[in-house]
């Protein structure tokens, strides 16, 4: 009679990876899938230690110690509430389903309070890191009740990513707040990689590099204050060759998909009407990339610049000047993002730990990247921070660094270079520090054409002023 201490049900690659890591580290594990894949093949056929292949579901299920932990690694969406379903005839009260996939946080939250009810305890768990995280250690976000993170908890401090020893896994908060984190991760994942796209194109479309000096840039970079894992795999990315020896990169065709992450981020961003700005734009800039053929016609027949450097650009500076902007932009990414989590957190009553969820980013996760040690501190001292741009480590950062910014804005509009996560970062930073902006005449003109009263300056109180007398 087996008493395995987990069981996880789908074999696709994260399933497969995190099962490997698990028992590696010591702990049985049962695995269930719903077809004959190649992993549960290979695991019949190949005895494997502390790893258990099972096809039948309740075997799967009476191999589990009580209360059993059960790990899904499936599709998001329907499959979820399918597989609960059919668990839910084999479960006694008190086991655990935990979610480690990529849910939709008010999916978590309906599962959560349904699953409650019919006592068994439930996780939505935000995992990150790719396959090769989740094999070698992935960053983790857990998200429900307290005390059944800490049925969990061993496992999932031995098998997470490690920054300085210290694990990159934290309890979040009630409900559907880890899949909320992992969610707005995904979309500051979105806005660096739409950074790191723009800069590619400026730096090989305006600057001229070749990809060999492209590599070699961003390898570079690496070494300083943008060190990340996104800035270091974009460097490994740009020198590759197939087996013909012509660079992987231009072979592939530039529309950029997704699975919706993003695009969650932004419209929870709408809905708690927060301006996250850089996420908005980061997804519809790859909405853009797949409208290829109407671009195909768009460049036959609407004109705009070509690129033509005055005589006295200078190439070094303008890339240190690229540099700058891309780690300014990518600290008011961060910002924006670390805003929404605050509000998110005020709304859902979720008393999220912002200095805890920035170090689990630092290793494990693909928007790991060292400038969030500066994050950490920042809300290790205050975790009501206002916004990150107002500390004095960041504040210094931008004052230095706006002006690279308005330079490479500037060169890529005149030479007809699109970057519209720069130029958005910019229109966003001018905004924010405008304390007289422009909304007035907005109020204006909702009262004019919609009696939608104003507030003065000058006097508390709704106004209404009838404009055509
Ligand atoms: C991670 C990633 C991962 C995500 C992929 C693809 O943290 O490991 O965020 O969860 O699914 O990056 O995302 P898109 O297909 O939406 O680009």
């Amino acid at each position: 009679m087996l008493n395995n201490d987990i069981g996880i049900i789908g074999m696709g690659v994260m399933g497969k990876n995190l099962a490997f890591n698990i028992a590696r580290n010591g702990y049985s594990v049962s695995v269930f899938n719903r077809s004959h894949n190649e992993t549960m093949k290979f695991l019949f056929k190949n005895s494997i230690d502390l790893l258990f292949p099972f096809s039948d579901l309740e075997k799967f299920i009476n191999s589990l110690n009580k209360p059993r932990c059960i790990l899904l690694m499936i599709q998001s969406g329907s499959p979820v509430d399918k597989i609960i379903n059919i668990l839910l005839s084999y479960l006694d009260s008190g086991d655990l389903i935990i979610d480690g996939g990529n849910s939709f946080y008010k999916d978590t939250i309906k599962r959560f309070n349904f699953l409650q009810k019919k006592s068994i305890q439930f996780l939505g768990v935000g995992i990150s890191g790719g396959e090769l995280g989740a094999l070698q250690g992935p960053s983790i976000m857990p998200g429900g009740n307290i005390e059944s993170y800490k049925l969990i908890a061993p496992i999932f401090k031995k098998i997470s990513a490690k920054y300085d020893q210290e694990d990159c896994v934290k309890y979040i908060g009630p409900n559907g707040s880890g899949h909320y984190v992992k969610m707005v991760h995904n979309g500051i994942e979105y806005s660096d990689m739409q950074l790191i796209a723009e800069t590619y194109s400026l730096l090989k479309n305006l600057v001229g590099m070749n990809n060999i000096d492209l590599s070699y840039t961003f390898k570079k970079w690496n070494e300083g204050e943008l060190c990340s894992y996104l800035i270091e795999i974009t460097g490994n990315i740009l020198c590759k060759k197939d087996t013909d020896g012509n660079f992987i990169i231009d072979s592939i065709l530039d529309m950029a998909s997704g699975k919706g992450t993003g695009a969650w981020t932004a419209n929870s961003a709408l809905k708690l009407q927060i301006p996250c700005s850089i996420v908005t734009e980061s997804v519809f800039s790859r909405y853009l990339s797949v409208l290829k053929a109407n671009r195909m016609i768009a460049s036959t027949i609407l004109s705009g610049p070509k690129v033509s450097l005055n005589s006295n650009f200078n190439k070094e500076i303008f890339i240190e000047d690229i540099r700058k902007a891309l780690y300014l932009s990518k600290i008011i990414s961060y910002a924006q993002g670390f805003f929404l989590m605050k509000k998110a957190s005020e709304h859902y009553v979720w008393n999220l730990q912002f200095s805890d969820i920035a170090k689990i980013f630092r290793s494990g996760c693909i928007i790991r990247a060292n400038f969030l040690n500066d994050i950490v501190t920042a809300f290790s001292e205050n975790n009501n921070l206002i916004d990150l741009l107002f500390t004095p480590i960041f504040q210094d950062i931008i004052n230095l660094y706006q002006l690279s910014l308005r330079t490479v804005v500037t060169e890529a509009i005149n030479n007809g270079i699109s970057v519209p996560v720069f130029s958005n970062i910019l229109s966003y930073y001018d905004a924010y520090r405008t304390v007289n902006s422009s909304a007035n005449l907005i109020q204006a003109q909702r009262d004019y054409f919609g009696s939608h009263t104003y507030n003065r300056i000058d006097q508390s109180g709704s106004f209404h002023t009838n404009w055509l007398e």
